[in-house]
């Protein structure tokens, strides 16, 4: 949430700081600003709404600076305004400062600084940090900012300049994610890498405490106490087109489409189909846990913690291990039982999701050997896991999470196959069958999305639908979940996902012609009982969107509805059909809700990643 870009050097800070914020926009869209310095001159423009507004306005009335910081804001205090908008200065106007996260004793500090003539203008919590910072300031403004740092309760990533000390940026964070991006005599600050790519592969994350201080020719890093740390940068291979649409209408439908790609990469290397086994030597030391754990948490939240509830059916099945899965902000409030033979597995695509972090710390604390799925080297929850599984799916920018969600339960296939094949539970010719339909899934992916036509066709009947219910059974009962969520979150229509033997104790109620029912209907176990299921919604009237594994006949005989749908799917092992089965249903999401005219990657009231809890 919120996105912050620093830059120093020679080029025009206005274009790398607004180019910055426009591959971060995902991260927070009410509101956005940037401030810069020339000749000694500070200059702030802020708007309300997305960047563009903020473009428009430098475009009637440029400005220019040689170093500065940027900001795209989701508003947490005080409504998305202009006089809300970041930056935010002091009572002097010269110190400057950017903030994601929530300043929780902000009224506090306020109050104090009000007594203390103070002269406060807006509404959010992060105006006091400049005031708190001008009170230390004594011609350093790294020291300045060191000294602040104690009084603020809550988590920060901030970006701060003083127009006395040009070409220099001081960064700290404590919670949400910051790097420092190392150029040729420039350097960079921002929320997140693909912000940096077009400038520099080479990245240094900050850890929870720390500061940084850039200038054109150095990145230097501070503790707490302000001793200087150091730490080898990391060279981060994504390609600066990822982050482009790359000819698509949106990001959302391009992740969609990379997913054949995005499966690909997070299976090669790891897949060794003659010994039938998995290769996971990259969890380290993390890998025994597979082996000896007695049980397994997974804690995620939204569309990882679906994949989550995939991952806890192939632990069960497939390794025999007791699984439990919860959210991230439920887990800590509940006491869990988790101890040494508890293996912690947290589910992230961004690996900065404030709620599952703090499971994931908790689960730790109670002894747990902490393991992540992760989508984002370097992200706070791989320094964190004592192993992590990467996901492949390479950067993600559309809100609406597709190609980092198939990639995850990839990956925890990977997982439950290899913790199987450790504990024996699995012949090794299922294993081995298993592994080869892994394998088959990227083309089957491909095959799938050849269904994109008939489904936006489809998505012209159902776009003023304003109830949705997506119901299935087993390992499809989350990607019946799945399906609701990325509904909802696109579209706004309303939608519920339900297994489907749940339906007659409740939901089934709300069936009549208006609302329609996505069934899952894989070919496998639990087929006969979804055939009943969507039987019963018949037979109330209803209207069915079935998914049914290509050659079956069986529901065509039961649906004779003119507005009922059969949709097919490529075949492939049961356990592996969700990697297919949910391709569909993120095309109708985005469908419907292109047809419903709403903003499919920038969706109202979302930010990518939440580093708030
Ligand atoms: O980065 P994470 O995977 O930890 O994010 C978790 C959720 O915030 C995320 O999946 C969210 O639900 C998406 N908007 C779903 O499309």
């Amino acid at each position: 949430m919120c996105g912050i870009v620093g830059y120093v050097g020679p080029r025009n800070a206005v274009s790398v700081i607004i180019g910055g914020l426009k591959r971060l926009e995902y991260r927070g869209y009410d509101s956005a600003g940037i401030a810069v310095v020339r000749d000694g001159r500070l200059m702030r423009r802020r708007t309300a709404g997305k960047l563009r507004h903020l473009e428009d306005s430098l475009r009637v009335d440029p400005i220019e600076g040689v170093f500065g910081i940027g900001h795209t804001r989701w508003a947490t205090h005080g409504r998305p305004s202009e006089e809300n908008a970041h930056p935010h200065q002091d009572c002097t106007g010269r110190i400057v400062v950017v903030h994601n996260g929530i300043i929780e004793n902000y009224l506090d500090l306020k109050r104090l600084l009000l007594e203390r003539n103070h002269r406060i203008e807006t509404q959010t919590d992060t105006e006091v940090i400049a005031h708190l910072v001008e009170e230390q300031y004594q011609g350093s403004l790294l020291e300045s900012v060191r000294n602040t740092l104690p009084k603020l309760k809550g988590v920060y990533a901030l970006a701060l300049l003083h127009v006395g000390e040009p070409q220099r940026l001081i960064a700290a964070r404590m919670g949400p994610p910051m790097v420092v991006g190392l150029g040729d005599h420039e350097n960079f600050l921002a929320s997140d890498i693909p912000a940096l790519l077009p400038y520099t592969k080479d990245f240094i994350f900050l850890d929870d405490g720390e500061l940084a201080e850039i200038t054109p020719d150095s990145a230097r890093l501070f503790d707490r106490h302000g001793h200087e740390t150091t730490r080898t940068p990391q060279r981060i291979a994504w390609d600066p087109i990822q982050v482009e649409k790359g000819g698509y209408r949106h990001f959302m439908l391009k992740e969609i489409h990379e997913q054949p790609q995005a499966a690909r990469d997070t299976l090669v290397g790891r897949i060794d189909l003659e010994a039938g086994d998995v290769n996971l030597e990259e969890l380290g030391p993390a890998i025994e846990g597979l082996r000896t754990a007695e049980r397994v948490v997974i804690v995620a939240c939204g569309t990882s913690w679906h994949a989550a509830l995939v991952g806890k059916f192939l632990l069960e099945r497939l390794a025999k291990i007791p699984t439990e899965t919860d959210y991230g902000s439920e887990f800590r409030y509940r006491e869990p039982l988790v101890g040494p033979s508890t293996l912690a597995i947290a589910i992230s695509q961004s690996g900065e999701t404030a709620d599952t972090l703090a499971a994931f710390r908790e689960a730790k604390a109670r002894g747990a050997l902490p393991v992540a799925v992760c989508n984002v080297r370097g992200s706070m929850l791989t320094r964190e896991a004592a192993g992590t599984l990467l996901t492949h799916a390479g950067p993600e920018i559309g809100v609406a999470s597709t190609k980092a969600f198939t990639s995850q339960i990839i990956a925890m296939l990977l997982i439950a196959l290899h913790a199987a094949r450790l504990r024996g539970t699995l012949e090794r010719n299922t294993l081995r069958a298993l592994l080869a339909g892994l394998t088959r899934i990227p083309s089957l992916m491909d095959q799938t999305l050849g269904l994109d036509n008939r489904i936006d066709a489809l998505s012209r009947t159902l776009a003023h639908a304003k109830d949705f219910l997506f119901i299935g059974r087993g390992i499809h009962y989350p990607i019946a979940l799945e399906g609701a969520l990325k509904l909802k979150e696109i579209s706004y229509a309303h939608a519920e996902g339900y297994p489907a033997g749940e339906m007659k104790h409740g939901p089934i109620a709300l069936i009549d012609e208006s609302v329609p029912v996505v069934a899952l209907c894989p070919a496998g176990r639990v087929f006969e009982k979804m055939v009943s299921n969507v039987q019963e919604v018949k037979a109330r009237g209803g209207r069915v969107i079935a998914l049914v594994t290509a050659g079956d006949s069986t529901l065509a005989s039961v649906l004779d509805g003119t507005d009922d749908a059969i949709i097919e799917i490529p075949p492939s092992e049961e356990l592996l059909s969700p990697l297919l089965f949910v391709v569909p249903q993120q095309l109708l999401a985005y469908h419907v809700a292109l047809r419903a005219g709403r903003d499919v990657d920038q969706p109202r009231n979302l930010a990518k990643s939440v580093t708030v809890e």
